[in-house]
């Protein structure tokens, strides 16, 4: 991964290599950290941060969940701090197209107890590229024998660090099976996400998605597509979708900040509809594409520049 300028740890500007954490800290050894992934666009009007409010938003509630208290170096931080702290580290690391904030217990902790262990954050601007690669083709996916872990396992809605390793043992059965991505089921056999990304279906002239009650997290990507489908007049349903239903849509596609709007062309060596990008897909790509790069004066509000 090439490094960047700067890290923010803890409300300090550390260089790369000095952003470190001990070996025994609680949220390396037992996964208690949450994070977020947030995109940063260059233009016309300079750097812009997609839905960043939205984002952060949601960083502050999974540390809510998680019973993270927000105070990092001895100091309290609140949403303002953060929103701040975010920006900062998209304006000094040049050149960099995503940001990653990261919440995490640091104190040098052995045993389970997460109550009064310290925590850190750290926000690192990534130079990411495309996520999924050149797959402008379409991706293939493959049914992940790994289930989506439900709301009983683990708070779905949140992007906790420790339940992402459902998500890494999916994607290696795609990568070493050949495919690009993995879709999960859910403990109830419907369809629920990718290992990093939402997922719609286009099927008899509706855009169907898996609803939030399917273990999902609640993308933001997600919910900017279904405002924009919506307002180019697609009727979009939230509900529950089966393996067969998946298989036999007409179109499908994944949504994510990392991949933001990806065809998916084959599932499971079966082809979606013709095996490539449909013209519904198409649409919403391109025009997710413009309003990220703020060309579209409509969804202005998303943007949040730097
Ligand atoms: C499991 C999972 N589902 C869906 C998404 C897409 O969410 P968003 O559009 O907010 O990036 C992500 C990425 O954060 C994710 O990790």
């Amino acid at each position: 991964m090439k490094k960047t300028e700067k890290i923010w740890l803890d409300g300090k500007l550390v260089k790369w290599d000095d952003a470190k954490v001990h070996v025994l800290a609680h949220g390396l050894n037992y996964g208690t950290g949450v994070f977020e992934g947030i995109r940063v666009y260059e233009t016309g009007k300079g750097l812009s941060i997609f839905r960043l409010k939205d984002h952060v938003r949601r960083l502050i509630n999974g540390c809510k969940v998680m019973a993270i208290p927000l105070e990092f170096g001895g100091r309290k931080y609140g949403y303002d701090e953060i929103f701040e702290a975010i920006k900062e580290v998209a304006r000094v690391n040049k050149g960099v197209d995503y940001v990653k904030p990261c919440v995490f217990l640091r104190g040098e902790n052995v045993g389970l107890n997460p109550v009064n262990v310290p925590a850190s954050m750290a926000i690192t601007g990534v130079h990411m590229g495309a996520y999924l690669g050149e797959v402008g083709a379409g991706a293939s996916l493959i049914t992940s024998s790994w289930h989506r872990p439900d709301n009983l396992c683990s708070p779905a809605g949140a992007k906790v660090n420790g339940a992402y390793v459902t998500s890494c043992l999916a994607k290696r059965e795609a990568v070493e099976q050949g495919a690009d991505e993995a879709v999960m089921l859910n403990s109830n056999g419907y369809v629920a996400e990718c290992t990093g990304e939402n997922i719609f279906f286009y099927r008899n002239g509706k855009i169907l998605t898996p609803k939030p009650s399917n273990s999902i997290l609640e993308g933001i990507t997600r919910n900017s597509v279904m405002e924009v489908a919506r307002d180019m007049g697609y009727e979009v349903v939230e509900t529950d979708v089966s393996r067969v239903e998946m298989l036999t849509s007409d179109e499908v596609w994944m949504t994510g900040t990392a991949a933001e709007v990806v065809s998916v062309t084959s599932i499971d060596r079966r082809p979606v509809g013709n095996g490539k990008p449909g013209p519904v897909t198409t649409a919403l790509h391109d025009r997710f594409a413009d309003i990220v790069r703020g060309k579209n004066p409509k969804y202005e509000a998303w943007l949040d520049y730097v």
